[in-house]
């Protein structure tokens, strides 16, 4: 039987994690796993429901209670049976997003459902607490990163492409206070897991950010 392997890839918006891991996990035959949908998807149930976004308890219930799978064979995300792939993806869920996530039952909830999800199929794995907490003996860490400036600069420019037209200013100030909050948060804060191959992608193309993680893969399972 061949070997499951995790591949972990954490660090802050827009650094290009989703894009990357989807194409790399294309690459390997691996299932993606985009674990931010996942907290999206518990922000856009609470915001629905009237809860307040500081309640630690309802928000508990929220996460322990939303059914969040992925569409097998595509990127759909579906919660409680609905596909919610866009909705997520809408300018308020990314702060309801960060702000639900440092509640430590909410987390507690996530990371059971990434366990399980990652048990028995190799995966790449996507998000801030990968390869520090959910799994801290994943055969390959990455943690990218990229300037913020270039970061805001790639998100704006990904909601354009969505038809979404938003103040750059604000843009960036919306990713410094996420990136703040998701690095400083008691419980499984944004760090670079101890192993963890640093990428900085500031000057780099999609292409060659997806073949320095190939080549460390290569390295790391394939001695
Ligand atoms: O990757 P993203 O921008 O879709 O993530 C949305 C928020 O979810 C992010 O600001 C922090 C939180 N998150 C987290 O706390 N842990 C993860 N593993 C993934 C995301």
């Amino acid at each position: 039987m061949k070997k499951r392997i995790v591949v972990a890839i954490d660090g802050p918006a827009g650094a290009g994690k989703s894009t990357i891991a989807r194409r790399v996990a294309e690459r390997l035959g691996f299932v993606y796993i985009d674990t931010g949908a996942m907290y999206r998807a518990v922000a856009l149930k609470a915001l629905r429901s009237g809860v307040d976004l500081g309640d630690a308890e309802r928000l508990e219930q929220i996460a322990r209670g939303a059914r969040i799978a992925f569409e097998p064979g595509s990127s759909r995300v579906l919660l409680d049976g609905e596909d919610v792939t866009q909705a997520i993806r809408a300018p308020e869920i990314s702060p309801a997003a960060s702000r639900v996530s440092v509640f430590p039952g909410v987390r507690r909830a996530m990371v059971e459902l990434q366990r399980q999800m990652g048990a028995s199929e190799s995966v790449v794995m996507e998000g801030r607490d990968i390869g520090s907490v959910v799994f801290p003996d994943a055969e390959v860490k990455i943690f990218l990163d990229a300037d913020p400036a270039v970061r805001a600069a790639r998100r704006i420019r990904e909601l354009e492409e969505k038809g979404q037209k938003l103040d750059p200013a604000e843009v960036e100030r919306e990713i410094r206070e996420r990136d703040l909050r998701d690095s400083t948060r008691a419980d499984s804060p944004l760090v670079r897991a101890p192993g963890a191959v640093v990428i900085d992608t500031t000057p780099m193309s999609i292409e060659q950010v997806e073949q320095a993680i190939l080549n460390v893969i290569q390295e790391r399972i394939i001695p």
